[in-house]
C-alpha cells in the first residue's frame, strides 16, 4: 500500500511538472508577436543597430534593462534576499551590439594571449559569449544575477554560484517574476553555451509555463511555432451531399460536440461526416495540448448548411423555416449572415419570394437612377413597386443598399396585405411620437398581429435597422396571420 501511495505521489508529481497548458492558437499569436517572446541565439540574430524599446537604468546600478523586466527584476531580488540572506547583485543587463562585441573579442584575444590558437580561443569563447547581435543581453530582457560572495577572485561569475542557497532558490522561484533560468546544466547541445547559473532571461507571465515544461526555450518556442502553424485556422470544412467533412494537418486531432457546446480535449473525436439534421457541430483542433478556433456548422432541422447559426440562437427556428419556405437565400459559402442589416433590395425580393412571383416578367429596365437591370435584386425591386408594397426614396433614387429599418418593414409588410384598418393605441410605446406619420399604420398592424414587438424597457425603435435574422421571423410570423 506504501509502495503504492508513494507511486502515485511520484507519479502526479512528474504529471504536474511536464503538463502543459492548453493554449488558444490567438493567444499562442499574441504571445509570438509579443516582445517578451524574442528568441535571440546563435540562429537568430538582432541587427547591429537594434535598439530595444523602453529600456531604464536599473536602480543602484549603470545597467540598463527593459522597463518591466528591472522592475519584475527588482522584486526578484527581494525575495532573494528575504528567502536566503544574501543579496543579488545585478552584473550585467542591456548590452549593445558594440559591448558585445568589445565581451566577446577581449575574451578571444585573452586566450591568444595565453597561447591558444586563434580557432581554439574561438572555440573557448564561444562556450559562453554570445557574438555582436546572437546575444540576449542586446534585447535588454536578459540579466546577470549573483551574490557577490560567489565571483571568484578574478571577478568572474562562476557556475558553483549554482550550488549556493541563492542560485538554487533562484533556479526554483525565478518564474514566479516572470524569468527563467536560460542556459541549464546537460542542456548545452540545445542552448549552444556552457551552463551560466546567474544568466536570467524576462519573458512574463509565460515563465511559468516554460518553468512547469522542463524545456530550455528554444525547445519551447520551437514547440510553440510548431502549435501556431498546426492550429493557423479551425478545422477545414468541405460540404458534400449534405455532409459536413472536417480536415486538419497531419498529427493534429478534431474533437467535436453536436449540441451547440464548446468542445474540450475529452470531447467526441471526430471520425466521420456530419449529417444529422438539426444539430449544430462545433470543432476544435488540438495539437500538442493547445487548440485552434473553433469551426461551427449547423446542419438545419431541413437539412440547409449553415456556418454561422447554432441550434442554441433565439434565431434559428425562423432562419432555418425561412430558408427553407423560400422566403430567405444564403448569403453564400454556407452562411446566413444573420446579423447583417437588411437592406431594402433584400426585402423586395423576400417579398417576391414569399408570393411566389414569376420575376421573368420584371427583369429589363428600371424606374430607378441607383437600381441596375443587371443586380440579382432588379426585377423584385421592380414588382415590389409596381405592387405598391415599396417606394423609392425621390428623386428617382431606391437606395437597394440601404439597411431598412423596424419601420420600414412594418410599412412594407403593411403595404403587402389587403387589410387596413390599424391604429396604435396612445401610450403603447414610449417612444411612440417618433415613428413616422407613414408608418404609424404599419406598426400598429405589424405590432397588433404579433409580426414585431417592442422592446422590454417599453420602445419600438422605429428608425433602428432590422437584422436578417429579426426579418425572418418577422416574416414568419406576417406569414401565419
Ligand atoms: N553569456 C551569454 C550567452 C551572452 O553572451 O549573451
Ligand atoms: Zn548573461
Amino acid at each position: 500500500m506504501r509502495k503504492l501511495i508513494c507511486f502515485l505521489l511520484v507519479f502526479c508529481v512528474l504529471a504536474g511538472a511536464f503538463s502543459c497548458m492548453a493554449l488558444e492558437v490567438d493567444t499562442i499569436n499574441n504571445l509570438l508577436s509579443s516582445k517578451y517572446m524574442i528568441l535571440v541565439n546563435r540562429e537568430y540574430t538582432v541587427s547591429s543597430d537594434y535598439v530595444p524599446s523602453d529600456l531604464v537604468t536599473y536602480p543602484g546600478s549603470s545597467y540598463k534593462l527593459e522597463k518591466n523586466c528591472a522592475a519584475a527584476l527588482q522584486k526578484l531580488i527581494n525575495a532573494c534576499a528575504a528567502a536566503n540572506g544574501e543579496r543579488l547583485v545585478l552584473y550585467s543587463g542591456y548590452r549593445t551590439y558594440q559591448t558585445q562585441y568589445n565581451k566577446y573579442y577581449n575574451k578571444v584575444n585573452q586566450y591568444i594571449n595565453n597561447g591558444y590558437s586563434r580557432d581554439k580561443a574561438i572555440t573557448l569563447t564561444d562556450q559562453y559569449y554570445a557574438r555582436p547581435g546572437a546575444s540576449e543581453h542586446h534585447t535588454g530582457l536578459a540579466a546577470d544575477i549573483c551574490t557577490p560572495s560567489s565571483v571568484n577572485k578574478y571577478g568572474q561569475l562562476h557556475e558553483s554560484f549554482g550550488n549556493t542557497a541563492e542560485g538554487k532558490w533562484l533556479k526554483k522561484n525565478s518564474w514566479k517574476y516572470g524569468f527563467i533560468l536560460r542556459y541549464e546544466k546537460g542542456k548545452e547541445h540545445i542552448t549552444g553555451y556552457n551552463y551560466e547559473p546567474w544568466h536570467f532571461r524576462y519573458v512574463g507571465d509565460i515563465a511559468e509555463e516554460i518553468y512547469q515544461s522542463g524545456l530550455t526555450y528554444e525547445e519551447y518556442f520551437a514547440k510553440l511555432k510548431t502549435a501556431q502553424n498546426k492550429l493557423s485556422s479551425a478545422p477545414e470544412m468541405t460540404i458534400k451531399n449534405n455532409k459536413v467533412f472536417l480536415s486538419a494537418p497531419d498529427g493534429v486531432t478534431i474533437r467535436y460536440t453536436s449540441d451547440g457546446s464548446t468542445p474540450t480535449m475529452s470531447s467526441k473525436a471526430y471520425s466521420s461526416a456530419f449529417s444529422t439534421k438539426n444539430k449544430t457541430y462545433k470543432a476544435i483542433a488540438f495539437y500538442d495540448g493547445h487548440t485552434s478556433a473553433v469551426a461551427t456548422v449547423t446542419i438545419t432541422k431541413y437539412g440547409d448548411i449553415f456556418k454561422d447559426i447554432s441550434t442554441k440562437d433565439w434565431y434559428y427556428s425562423a432562419v432555418s423555416k425561412a430558408v427553407n419556405i423560400g422566403a430567405f437565400s444564403g448569403t453564400g459559402d454556407y452562411t446566413f449572415a444573420p446579423n447583417t442589416e437588411m437592406s431594402r433590395a433584400m426585402i423586395a425580393q423576400v417579398l417576391a419570394n414569399i408570393n411566389g412571383v414569376d420575376l421573368a416578367a420584371y427583369k429589363g429596365k428600371t424606374a430607378y437612377r441607383d437600381v441596375s437591370s443587371k443586380k440579382w435584386y432588379a426585377a423584385a425591386i421592380n414588382w415590389a413597386t409596381e405592387q405598391n408594397i415599396v417606394q423609392g426614396i425621390g428623386n428617382s433614387e431606391f437606395a437597394p443598399n440601404t439597411s431598412i429599418t423596424r419601420e420600414q418593414v412594418c410599412t412594407v409588410l403593411y403595404n403587402a396585405t389587403t387589410t387596413k384598418k390599424y391604429t396604435l393605441k396612445n401610450n403603447t410605446f414610449t417612444d411612440q411620437e417618433s415613428i413616422s406619420s407613414w408608418a404609424k399604420k404599419g406598426v400598429a398592424f405589424c405590432y397588433q398581429n404579433d409580426i414585431v414587438n417592442g422592446y422590454p424597457e417599453g420602445t419600438f425603435q422605429p428608425q433602428h435597422s432590422a437584422s436578417r435574422a429579426e426579418v425572418a421571423k418577422m416574416i414568419l410570423s406576417y406569414l401565419s396571420i
